[in-house]
């Protein structure tokens, strides 16, 4: 699998084939970008999030981007996908199964997909409210990151990129991880990117289509961190910055038990797992649970030396109520 040309900049193109794409993009962003947007002739507003993602109304957004699209000639058209993780994962599986696969252009608008989503060519539909049921490996054949775009979405989003940053510099190097906790602002996080995105398509490159295994190290926080994130209703930075630190004591190496830039605290993690009722049924959720008894499941337990450990699910649950504890 070919990895994508990343281009960073500063503002939105004004240089840029809009004549040969279809725009699909999220309407949130036509307020403060609506000049750029409107320069594409053909454009497809949609509203980000889960619903979008479901096959379920595939159907109908197959026949408008069509419409959409008419007139175009297939050799020379490409997918602009203009929007958060949800609207990447929704306009690559439409690029990649739109008469057999047209070129597609990544433009991620929030730092999950800019840090990761736009990049290793994973693209997503949900089925009967299951996430990521149905995809496709299609990279971007381009992943513009643009400064602006990322800068929009406030302070509060930066928080929520901390852990997402902080598990891809984990996985990588002591020498990441330690420019990683350098980072103090939005503007510190954007000069990390190239830095952080290298360091995921290393990973990728390893198991471009999750055949040996080594891809799974990007799950690194997320089994109880989804768990968390789908019982307690938190963000999903959030319950990632939790999961990383169940992971990070239950490897019980030199970084547990310290306070880590981007994780949660002992105590936060102490007072989420005492609000978590029913953590089996929480786990239950994640569908790599429901297939397989056993799971892989990623320790840390130094900066740059991940590994892969099955374990069953009670012994998750047992760490979960020795950590409670604890
Ligand atoms: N393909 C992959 O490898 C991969 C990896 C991780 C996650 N994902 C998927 O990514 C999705 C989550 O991504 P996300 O958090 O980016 O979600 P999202 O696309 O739903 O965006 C989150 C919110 O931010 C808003 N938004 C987007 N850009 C903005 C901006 N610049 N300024 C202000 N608001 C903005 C959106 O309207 C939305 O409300 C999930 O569906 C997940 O499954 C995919
Ligand atoms: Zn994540």
């Amino acid at each position: 699998m070919k990895n994508s040309c990343v281009r960073f900049s500063t503002r939105l193109p004004s240089r840029f084939d809009f004549q040969n794409s279809v725009l699909i993009y999220d309407r949130v962003l036509e307020k403060k970008f609506g000049p750029w947007i409107r320069r594409f002739p053909r454009r497809y507003g949609v509203r980000s999030g889960e619903y979008l993602k479901a096959v379920e109304n595939f159907a109908g957004h197959a026949a408008a981007i069509s419409k959409v699209g008419e007139g175009l000639s297939v050799r020379e058209m490409q997918i602009v996908a203009l929007g958060g993780g949800s609207v990447g994962d929704f306009a690559g599986f439409v690029a990649s199964v739109f008469k057999r696969g047209v070129r597609l252009v990544h433009v991620p608008s929030t730092w999950l997909s800019a840090i990761d989503s736009a990049h290793g060519g994973k693209t997503a539909l949900n089925v009967g409210g299951i996430k990521n049921q149905i995809g496709t490996f299609y990279p971007a054949s381009e992943v513009l990151i643009c400064r602006d775009l990322l800068l929009n979405q406030g302070p509060a989003r930066f928080d929520d990129a901390k852990a997402e940053a902080a598990k891809v510099a984990l996985l990588t190097s002591a020498a990441l991880w330690t420019k990683t906790q350098k980072v103090r602002d939005e503007s510190g996080l954007f000069r990390l990117l190239p830095d952080l995105i290298r360091a995921k398509l290393k990973i990728v490159a390893l198991d471009p289509k999750e055949t040996s295994g080594h891809r799974h190290l990007l799950n690194f926080g997320h089994t109880v961190g989804h768990a968390l994130e789908s019982s307690l209703h938190l963000s999903h930075g959030e319950a990632v910055s939790l999961g990383l630190r169940f992971a990070i004591d239950w490897a019980g190496g030199a970084l547990a038990q310290k306070d880590l830039w981007g994780i949660a605290t002992r105590a936060q993690l102490r007072r989420a797992l005492a609000r978590l009722k029913n953590p089996a049924r929480a786990l239950a959720q994640d569908k790599k649970m429901v297939t397989n008894k056993r799971i892989r499941f990623i320790f840390v337990s130094r900066p740059g030396y991940p590994s892969i450990r099955e374990v069953s699910v009670s012994d998750i649950l047992a760490e979960i109520e020795r950590q409670k504890n604890a």
